[in-house]
């Protein structure tokens, strides 16, 4: 969703701007914009569409002059994309900016009675409200910045994240944030805010995680102070970013994504070997004691997109092994259904970014219920992260394509880990079937990389499906959960339709879209169920389907209903999801290429969707 970057320090704020709005390009965004404090006035430029054509239209920002400013990528929501609707939002006056992501939720009201008040709007934006109710106060409060936001935080109800600028302090910068993510960082150079860390990465890696409500004022010589809702100054500890700039770089691949699928080896590595020890899992983080782990009753694991996919995985893989009742569910669904918890359930969220909206939404309701939240999360410091109970961290870096690859695979191996370590608590794993299990984990990276290097029959194979209309996925058992997740790749970056079905289900409805060639990708990893999905494949090859199946290496009896196979190496039944989902990553990145799309950046898609 929408990003924001400000800056005031020793350098000229303009191109410091620019490059932080271009790391945070891959969050998705519509238009760009940015204010820049000269010394004695506020200049604004904003332009829809991409970021170079800010970048053209300021000269890479070295035509706006000036040590302070505030920059944003826009993802619309209220407005279409549009000069006017770009950020910075401003008063009348032009003296205060305001960037925001984010929703204002009694925009409407505030925008009433505003205007009652004399105040013309010309934007569609909700957050032209924050900036006229700021120039409200700030009048008010004899131009106290600080006065004016405090005020005028009270008055806004919703999620944001907002930095701003008034052109008469013109070495400051003040951001806060609620539910919507924003950190701030210092160096010797100045002082930075931002939405993620990847954009003050080149700058520096010292940063502050914020909580809710709290006002960071940026100052040019002087640090970054903190301020409550009662404009008490407040210490924030400094955290220390491990990711380096090369991480959050392509390193010579042509797209993130596909670097990203690559990584997906070593992710897998960096999530698992940590908590094995001593031919135990141990997973510190978890804060459920053996004898918790005993009782609980029901887990129920809540997410959306691939990391709800990860939860249906989990449910196979919890369930399987450790007996213990799953309920998986769609974070935007779960919120609304009035859910039944008992005094002994735990609630599992997922997401990469950690500021999924509904999936924080979700967390918030299960923690007002009393119950347990264990949070499996890559983004260090993010709001879902510092909500819940306990934080499983995913260790698979900055994840920058929309399209996630490597942090879906890291998420995969905690649902494995948390399975096995709930089985073994609870003895339904024996010594034998734990070790072997733990080293068929331990292989996982090895085999992707196999599969990873035999990637070119796939890049062929795609490129005779460039036209297709409509592909299908269908698998039985955990093979549906993969298939939901290899369809979802698919339509989003190469905006083919497509659906996933689970196999049996075929016959009772979808099997009428069957035509003469439409591609079917069957997924047929559980030997228990292989006859089961050669009957279905059967069922769609006769209707004229063409099948391409994923199948364990040495399932030959699948060949006789196949039409393309693509074999992936032997592992334990519960973990053949990290091995089936990467020829499905590969299959949909070489066919969105070769469509001419633009694979990290899919058009409508935000990374981090903070915003319902
Ligand atoms: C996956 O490729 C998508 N971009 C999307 O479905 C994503 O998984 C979903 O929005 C959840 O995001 P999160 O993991 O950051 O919570």
């Amino acid at each position: 969703m929408c990003g924001i970057v400000g800056y005031t320090g020793k350098l000229q704020a303009g191109p410091v701007i620019i490059d932080g709005l271009a790391k945070l390009e891959y969050r998705g965004y519509d238009s760009t914009g940015m204010a820049i404090n000269d010394g004695a006035k506020l200049q604004i430029e904003k332009a829809v569409g991409r970021l170079n054509v800010l970048e053209n239209l300021t000269h890479d920002g070295s035509t706006m002059p000036g040590t302070a400013g505030i920059g944003h990528t826009r993802w619309a929501t209220h407005g279409t994309p549009s000069d006017v609707n770009a950020h910075p939002q401003f008063n009348t006056a032009r003296t205060i900016a305001v960037v925001q992501n984010g929703i204002i939720e009694n925009y409407i009201q505030l925008k009433e009675k505003l205007e009652n008040s004399g105040y013309q709007f010309v934007s569609e934006t909700d957050t032209e409200v924050i900036a006229h109710l700021l120039n409200h106060y700030y009048k008010k409060y004899e131009k106290d910045p600080m006065r004016a936001i405090v005020h005028s935080l009270q008055r806004m109800e919703g999620s944001y994240a907002i930095a701003v600028m008034f052109e008469d302090q013109p070495d400051e910068v003040y951001a806060v944030r609620k539910d919507c993510p924003l950190i701030c960082g210092i160096s010797d150079k100045g002082s930075f805010a931002a939405s993620d860390a990847t954009a003050l990465l080149k700058y520096t890696r010292n940063v502050y995680y914020l909580d809710n409500k709290v006002i960071a004022k940026l100052t040019k010589t002087d640090g970054i102070h903190f301020y409550n809702l009662d404009q008490e100054e407040i210490e924030v500890p400094m955290s220390h970013v491990e990711w380096d700039t090369a991480a959050a770089e392509k390193g010579g691949y042509d797209h993130f994504m596909l670097k990203e699928i690559y990584e997906q080896p070593k992710t897998v590595r960096d999530t698992v070997s940590p908590r094995v020890k001593k031919g135990e899992i141990v997973i510190d983080e978890l804060g459920l004691t053996d004898d918790e782990i005993r009782k609980i009753e029901k887990i129920f694991i809540v997410a959306c997109g691939s990391a709800y996919h990860t939860g249906v995985t989990g449910k196979y893989v919890i369930e399987g092994l450790a007996r213990i009742p799953v309920e998986t569910d769609l974070a935007s669904e779960f919120r609304y259904r009035d859910p039944i918890f008992t005094p002994n359930s735990v609630l599992i969220v997922v997401s990469q970014s950690g500021e999924t909206a509904d999936t924080l939404a979700a967390l918030r309701l299960a923690k007002k219920n009393g119950v347990r939240v264990l949070a499996i999360v890559n983004v260090v410091g993010s709001s879902i992260a510092r909500v819940a109970d306990h934080v499983f961290y995913t260790w698979a870096g900055p994840e920058i394509a929309v399209a996630t690859t490597k942090a879906y695979s890291a998420q995969l191996c905690a649902m494995y880990l948390l399975g096995m370590k709930f089985a073994r608590v609870r003895g339904h794993l024996d010594d034998q079937h734990y070790a072997s299990m733990l080293e068929d984990l331990k292989r996982l990276p090895d085999q992707i990389e196999l599969l990873l290097n035999n990637h070119e029959p796939i890049q062929r194979f795609a490129n005779r499906y460039i036209a297709a209309r409509d592909i299908f996925f269908i698998g039985r058992g955990i093979d549906y959960a993969i298939s939901l997740e290899g369809s979802l790749k698919l339509k989003e970056i190469s905006y083919i339709h497509s659906e996933a079905y689970a196999a049996g289900e075929l016959k009772h409805g979808t099997i009428s879209l069957m035509e003469e060639g439409t591609l079917v990708a069957a997924v047929s990893t559980q030997p228990d169920l292989y006859e089961k999905m050669i009957s279905n494949m059967e069922q769609v090859k006769s209707r004229g389907a063409f099948v391409l199946a994923v199948t364990n290496v040495g399932n030959t009896a699948i060949e006789k209903a196949a039409d393309y196979i693509i074999h992936i190496p032997n592992t334990n039944k519960y973990f053949t999801n990290s091995l089936a989902i990467i020829p499905l990553q590969l299959f949909a990145y070489y066919i969105a290429c070769s469509r001419g799309c633009d694979v990290d950046k899919p058009r409508n898609l935000a990374k981090s969707v903070t915003v319902e």
